[in-house]
């Protein structure tokens, strides 16, 4: 059965939510980052369902673009730290140093790549000695493509009876137009053809980048979302949030910008949740981790970095603070902290 726009769009407010909704919706919407990561191989279909299965509302696929065009998944272009690309003899001579985003990078690439290679390797855990049991999965699943991701988002609805929408990021879109693969126009054609290209849709498209952003906003309706690292203050000053308002519908800063750490603890909420709505932008953080190594110190328990922290007190203060939703690597803790 083809699933339509209409059905595949958000059936809730929360998913729907406009800022001025967002004050009245009950729930934050829950987004599985690179799928259920803590607990699977991140960017795997196996990852994704684990994460449905735990309740997430949104699934998180990264893109970039192989040789021959396809929009796949993974973190970066280069792969050796999430595929077994290195251990394989027939790829060897592939090896590259690159320049990406002004760093110089080793390794292996998604644009040196036909799908058909990339789909002969198998997908790895990134962090096996923080998280074994991840690890355990690694080799059993391909490299998905965004297609796959989306088909699996619509199966998956119709099995749950809910809507889960995707939540792509346009991974180095400068470097990638740079060698002739440039990502925007081939990402709103998959949402177009898919029948996602609309503001309705269960679907936000999110970059670091404001200038490709901007210019996705050119070709698509579906919603954007400017992601905002720590180290840049500008962006979330008021002048900044309302240039993000002209061509984005959300905001999504890392976590500490909402709820700083200070003295090792959770400290009160920064202003951040409220100015970004008077701008008229949603807000979504990323990217919550129940192991020690990733919360503030007086959150850890144990002495173990893999072990899990109190995330549900980081979970909690979000939601208290006003985010309209929130990026985990454990979706499941996140929709039970949310009630
Ligand atoms: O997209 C939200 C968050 O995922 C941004 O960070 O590096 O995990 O893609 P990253
Ligand atoms: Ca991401």
């Amino acid at each position: 059965m083809h699933l339509t726009r209409r059905a595949f769009a958000a059936s809730t407010a929360a998913l729907a939510a406009s800022p001025a909704m967002a004050k009245t919706t009950p729930k934050p919407i829950v987004i599985a980052h690179r799928g259920a990561s803590g607990e699977r191989p991140e960017h795997t279909l196996m990852g994704y369902r684990l994460a449905i299965d735990q309740g997430a509302d949104f699934i998180e696929p990264d893109l970039v673009v192989t040789k021959d065009g396809h929009l796949v998944v993974r973190h970066e272009n280069e792969i050796a730290g999430t595929t077994d690309v290195a251990t394989r003899p027939e790829f060897a001579a592939r090896r590259a140093t690159k320049l990406i985003d002004g760093e110089e990078v080793e390794g292996w690439f998604v644009e040196d790549f036909t799908l058909a290679e990339l789909k002969t390797l198998g997908a790895r855990e990134r962090l096996p000695e923080l998280r074994p049991g991840s690890a355990a999965f690694d080799g059993r699943e391909a490299v998905p493509t965004f297609q796959e991701v989306i088909d699996l988002a619509k199966a998956q609805s119709r099995r749950a009876g809910r809507t889960i929408g995707v939540y792509p990021e346009m991974k180095h879109p400068t470097f990638l137009a740079s060698v002739g693969l440039p990502i925007e126009a081939r990402l709103a054609r998959m949402l177009r053809i898919n029948d996602l290209d609309a503001a309705d849709a269960a679907v936000f498209v999110q970059c670091f980048e404001p200038g490709p952003l901007a210019t996705f906003k050119t070709l698509s309706k579906a919603r954007r979302v400017q992601l905002v690292g720590a180290g840049s203050p500008a962006m979330v000053s008021a002048e900044g949030l309302k240039s993000i308002a002209a061509y984005a519908d959300g905001l999504g800063p890392d976590w500490s910008m909402v709820l700083p750490t200070v003295d090792g603890a959770l400290g009160p909420p920064s202003a951040l949740v409220n100015d970004a709505h008077a701008a008229g932008l949603l807000v979504h953080p990323w990217t919550v981790r129940a192991e020690n190594r990733f919360l503030p110190p007086k959150l850890r328990r144990g002495t173990s970095p893999a072990e899990h922290g109190d995330a549900e007190a980081v979970f909690r203060a979000l939601y208290a603070a006003g985010v309209d939703g929130v990026f985990s690597d454990f979706p499941g803790l996140a929709v039970a902290a949310r009630g």
